[in-house]
This record gives C-alpha cells, structure tokens and sequence, in this order.
C-alpha cells in the first residue's frame, strides 16, 4: 500500500499528553470566547470516522463543525466497507482521496489514531482510542471545572471507578497534572492504572477516602466492552461500594462539582439523585462544553486559531 507524505503545516490533537499549560489554557480562552463568526471552515469537508458507537461526542463535533461552516459527512462502521473487511488504513487512504480538512476518529485500539495521522494528508483529531487518550473531553471537562472555580490548580479532583479502562481518565490525568491539579484516582485495586501510568496521582481504594474534602468528583462508566475477565464481582456489590450517593458525598468540599462524560449507567457507578441534582452536578454544562470546545478544536487544527506553545 503507498504511504502517504504528511502535509507539512499538518496538525492534529491526538492527546493531551505532551500539550503545554499555556496551549491548553489558549485552547479554553477560545473556547470561552466562542467559535470564530466568520466561518472558516466554509467550503471545507470534515469526516466523522467512528469505529465504536457514539451519541455525545460524534454529534458535538458534527455541529460544531456546522457552526463553522464546513460541510459534514459521517462514516459509522456499520454502514462502511470496514464491515466487509478493508483494513483501517485502506480505508484511510479512501478517504483522504477525497481531500477532507480534518478527519475526527474514534477507534477502539489505543494508538490507532495516530497510525492514521501519519498516513493522511489533512488534520486529525483523536475523538477516543481504546484505553489511551479523548483530548477534546478532558478540555470540556476542564472549561466546565474553569467556569465553577476560576482555574484548575490547586484544585483535589477524583477520578473513580474504572479508571484502568478510561481514556477520559487517562486525559484528564495529564491535563490536570500539567494545570496544577491534584489528582486522586479512587477505585477498586482491580479497576486502577499501574502508578507508573499516572505517577503523580494519589490512590485511593475506599469511596469515602478518595473523596474527603475533594472539590472535583468525576465518575467513570464500567467499560465492560474493554475488560477481558472479571474485574468486580457483581453490578450491585459495585454499586454498594462505588457507587455515587449524596450520602457518600458528604465527606467532599462544601462546593463540591460531579462530573460524568456519559454514557451514565445509573445505580451501577451514580446514583440519580446525585446526577439529577442541579446544584451538584455540571453533567449538561459538560454537553454544551462540548460543542465550544471542539469549535476551538477544529478550529486549531485548520489554522484559523493559533494557540500559544
Ligand atoms: C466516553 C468515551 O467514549 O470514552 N464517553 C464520551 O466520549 N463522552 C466514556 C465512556 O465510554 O464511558
């Protein structure tokens, strides 16, 4: 199969690992500031690639992408010859015949995004890959952070439940860590990284430990789709222990802020009334963030928006 010369002005958001403070805090000042009026992505082509099933994330890209000017098209793997056996990088090399600005990707293996961005001519943007990274999350959930407390640093943030699995969480790491953050991962022994993965995070294995004065709470899906064996061991004990109730958030800061990136599997990881509670949760703040973000998002990557290094 040819490989293909990147473009030399390429650019792609593949992680948040290796990103600056001072990037990531241009990429939320644009954010904040809002999607350029101009439209500058007029007459361009931006192709949604998704792999693993999406509502959230491939629909904001989708309108921000509108709100932008371009023109959209969306690829699931149903519909595409994925389902008849092309490999990734054929499929690939299809679509960058056709000249797209940027393609988002969603894949279920870590680094597939990357591989891609190598082979293609336009920009990339990692919308989630297997266990590894989903940059554009973790810049919404900081914007959503941002608005509540003014900044990130200094700031106690848990991550908690299944972090081992979370590319949300693997993210969030970085972008706390490198904003000052301090970050807690609470969880089961079984459902927690290495401390080589995120060095500079605490760990806690009892819910009311790991959330003790804590400002921040994030809780994570199970993502039973990326476990291979038993990691926990039934929904319901789960839930005794790790799940989210206002009980169990008693022990957290007075202004304490809960997080979820969705899909939310109520009475396995929260509780309803702690996600349903407006003065508590930022659940649908994270959702309009969304869509701000990822106008920053594409925005940078097409050269209309620049942010500092
Ligand atoms: C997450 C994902 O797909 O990584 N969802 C999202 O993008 N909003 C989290 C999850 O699947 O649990």
């Amino acid at each position: 199969m040819p490989t293909l010369t990147p473009a030399a002005r390429n650019s792609h958001l593949l992680g948040i690992n290796g990103l600056s403070a001072n990037t990531i805090n241009s990429i939320l000042d644009k954010a904040a500031r809002g999607p350029s009026a101009d439209k500058p992505l007029a007459q361009k082509v931006v192709v949604n690639l998704f792999f693993e099933n999406s509502t959230r994330t491939r629909t904001s890209f989708e309108i921000s992408a509108f709100k932008l000017g371009a023109d959209v098209v969306n690829i699931s793997t149903r519909d595409s010859s994925i389902a008849k056996g092309e490999t990734l990088l054929d499929t690939a090399l299809t679509l960058n015949a056709y000249k797209p600005a940027v393609l988002i990707v969603r894949h279920p293996n870590s680094g597939a995004v990357d591989l891609l961005a190598q082979k293609v001519n336009c920009s990339t943007i990692n919308a989630g890959d297997g266990q590894h990274e989903h940059p554009t999350q973790a810049l919404l959930d900081a914007l959503t952070i941002q608005q509540s407390f003014g900044t990130l640093r200094g700031l106690k943030v848990a991550l908690c439940g299944d972090v081992l699995h979370s590319r949300v969480a693997r993210s969030n790491y970085h972008l706390l860590d490198t904003m000052g953050a301090e970050v807690r991962l609470v969880g089961p022994d079984t459902l927690l990284p290495s401390a080589a993965a995120m060095p500079n995070a605490q760990r806690h294995l009892r819910l009311e430990d790991g959330l003790k004065n804590i400002d921040v709470v994030m809780m994570l899906r199970l993502q039973v789709e990326r476990m291979k064996g038993n990691y926990f061991p039934s929904v319901r004990e789960y839930y005794h222990f790790w799940g989210l109730t206002p009980d169990r958030l008693r022990v957290a800061s007075k202004g304490a802020l809960v997080l979820h990136p969705g899909p939310m599997n109520r009475g396995v990881e929260i509780g309803s009334e702690v996600a349903d509670d407006i003065k508590r949760s930022a659940i649908v703040r994270q959702l309009e963030n969304g869509i701000a973000v990822r106008c920053a998002c594409l925005e940078m990557v097409t050269g209309s928006f620049t942010p500092e290094q």
